[in-house]
């Protein structure tokens, strides 16, 4: 069920220059959500803003993780927060990706896309076979994956995170790949992903959340749907891409 509540600020960590670790409490056990699904978070300080949709990282009993970039004002203020303060939050939104049960599946993230993934991997046991792709521009952004790729070779491999996904999938026998992360980097794995099922988490600029302002359409099949209600994961072949 969606509620609107103020959470309670358990925990606030800076686990990379310009990331945010929050812990809240729900208050309550938290059942039944599905790696992909977000929140829409508000700091006080941000009172008559807009909320900001942030992916869920972690569900362990009533305690719920984010991990926010810190990219404007609105992700600012959750860096400010100490534990005891609370946050205005209106969720579970969205669908989720699909199950990855006896899949051989390939993670694939960029940079503030990292949330879901590396839930998704935690769940790997599920799958037949699970490999987690991060990307990121610098060693500032790197967290916790099985094959890293930084742009500028900082850490990890140098280059983009797509650019082994190919091999990947033929050598890894892949039949599913999840994704979420910048535009190009998900048209990309688009057009490599022709012969493989691919669902992507979609960012967009977001407003109420629940699929009353369409703020949020994107353009898929010969139609636009609402990230915030429709998705935020679509099916990748679905999506108009040149048009975003
Ligand atoms: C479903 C969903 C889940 C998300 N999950 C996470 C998450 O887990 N962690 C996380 O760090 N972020 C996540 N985001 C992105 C996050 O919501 C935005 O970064 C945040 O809303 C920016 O707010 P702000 O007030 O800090 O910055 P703003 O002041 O809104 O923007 C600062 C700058 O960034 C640009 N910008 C803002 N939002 C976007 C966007 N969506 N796409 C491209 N450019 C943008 C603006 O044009 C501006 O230049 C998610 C977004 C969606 C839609
Ligand atoms: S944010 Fe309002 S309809 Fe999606």
């Amino acid at each position: 069920m969606i509620t609107r509540e103020l959470l309670k600020v358990v925990d606030v960590n800076i686990p990379a220059p310009q990331y945010v670790l929050l812990k809240l409490d729900a208050g309550k056990p938290m059942k039944g959500l599905i790696p992909g699904m977000f929140y829409e978070l508000r700091a006080p300080s941000q009172a008559g803003r807009l909320f900001k949709p942030i992916s869920i990282l972690e569900v362990e009993d009533h305690l719920l993780s984010f991990l926010i970039k810190v990219i404007g004002a609105g992700t600012e203020a959750f860096a400010h927060l100490k534990a005891g303060d609370g946050v205005e939050a209106l969720g579970p939104l969205g669908n989720g990706f699909p199950s990855i049960n006896g899949r051989r599946v390939l993670l694939v993230s960029g940079g503030a896309g990292y949330p879901p993934l590396a839930w998704l991997k935690r769940e790997a046991d599920e799958a037949e076979f699970c490999l987690h792709l991060h990307g990121c521009a610098t060693a500032d952004e790197v967290f916790p994956c099985d094959l890293l790729y930084t742009v500028d070779g900082s850490q990890g491999h140098k280059g983009l995170v797509t650019d082994s996904v190919e091999s990947l999938i033929s050598d890894h026998k892949i039949d599913l790949v999840l994704s979420c992360g910048p535009v190009p980097m998900l048209a990309k794995l688009t057009n490599i992903c022709i012969q493989v099922e691919h669902y992507v988490s979609m960012e967009a600029y977001m407003a109420c959340g629940i699929g009353v302002c369409h703020g949020c359409a994107i353009p898929v099949d010969s139609d636009y749907k609402l990230v915030c209600k429709d998705g935020p994961v679509f099916d990748a072949t679905r999506i108009r891409w040149s048009e975003l």
